[in-house]
């Protein structure tokens, strides 16, 4: 059995995940006909389905059904919902079944200026801090988006901090409300991790860079495959949230990835131009934490203090025995004290 599978356009295992994809049951022998195909050879296809982490159940006499079924990432879907602003400054979107991570993809390409790279699931998701990002098949989001700056990373500070505003005001479309941001890359509600953003840049520090905006959002997830993952904090997803607030219907991944898209393109557009200083006041109206105790940690250094807010750079305010200090970005992480 491979230990890696990627689902080409015309492989036979991404056609009957197609078929399977509705949720019902469908025989062996009827999916070996409408692909042509002996049952023995559907069942060595259903291998590669089951190495990708898909919960295929196979019904004895029956035949086999994905419980549930699973609504596929879709790059028409996706252009079709993009609005005037956003369109044309998306160059392209590639959808992947597996990578090893959609960062690490645009990242390789030489020009990936307006380039969209989604997965279905990543073997290599990085998250902050050398972490792992949990990246199961068709569940969650998994995205970046890659756009090319002049003038040097100094333009670039708050950017991951408008990221998340931004993954915001697009979530607020369907109804969810009351997300909030943790500084400085997560996104929260009720203090449990909705997603995460990673921005890794490459170029000339000083002149024209690139940067690769990764978004991974919890939309879907399986308590028992989280219970087996190295996730170590607590969570929650776009399906618990929309049932608390009981919104009418889950918005699918490709509607959301559009509306995030949709605020992000003219963001990088005009972030060089408008810098953090712009978004500061709507930054601090979602910003988690405010006014609390909280605790600072660089590796095994506390710093404990009052959350004050954020500068015009970005840069963390904390009021600390009764000083306020501000802490630039980097390998930190901050919780509630109490
Ligand atoms: C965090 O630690 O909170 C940031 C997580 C960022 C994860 C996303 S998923 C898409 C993109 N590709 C990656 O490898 N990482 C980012």
């Amino acid at each position: 059995m491979p230990g890696y599978v990627d689902l080409k356009d015309d492989d036979r295992a991404l056609q009957l995940l197609r078929l399977l994809a509705d949720g019902d049951v469908h025989s062996g022998e009827k999916l070996g006909n409408l692909l042509g195909i002996s049952r023995a050879a559907v069942w060595k296809y259903l291998q590669h389905l089951i190495v990708l982490g898909i919960d295929v159940k196979s019904d004895k006499g029956r035949g086999y059904s994905i419980s549930g079924g699973l609504s596929l990432l879709s790059a028409p879907s996706i252009k079709s919902l993009l609005d005037a602003t956003a369109k044309p400054l998306v160059e392209e979107i590639d959808i992947f079944y597996q990578i090893e991570s959609t960062n690490s993809h645009l990242m390789q390409k030489k020009s990936s200026s307006g380039c969209v790279c989604l997965s279905e699931s990543q073997t290599g998701g990085r998250g902050r801090r050398g972490r792992h990002w949990f990246s199961p098949f068709a569940k969650n989001i998994y995205f970046s988006v890659g756009w090319e700056f002049e003038g040097g990373v100094a333009a670039l500070e708050g950017l991951s901090l408008v990221v998340g505003l931004v993954i915001v005001k697009a979530l607020a479309t369907f109804g969810l409300s009351d997300i909030l941001l943790k500084w400085p890359n997560d996104v929260l509600y009720n203090n449990k991790k909705l997603g995460g953003i990673l921005i890794e840049l490459a170029g000339d520090p000083a002149g024209n860079c690139k940067a690769i905006i990764g978004i991974g959002l919890n939309v879907e997830m399986n308590p028992e495959q989280v219970a087996n993952s190295a996730i170590d904090q607590p969570w929650i997803d776009i399906k618990s949230i929309a049932e608390e607030v009981a919104l009418v219907r889950v918005p699918s991944r490709n509607e959301i990835v559009a509306a995030i898209l949709n605020q992000l393109m003219p963001m990088l557009k005009n972030y060089q131009q408008l810098g953090f200083e712009f978004y500061r006041g709507e930054w601090m109206r979602s910003m988690a934490f405010l006014e609390r105790e909280v605790v600072l940690s660089h590796g095994v250094t506390n710093k404990f203090g009052v959350l004050r807010g954020v500068s015009s750079s970005g840069a963390l305010c904390l009021l600390v025995g009764g000083q306020e200090e501000l802490v630039h970005g980097g390998e930190l992480s901050l919780r509630l004290l109490k």
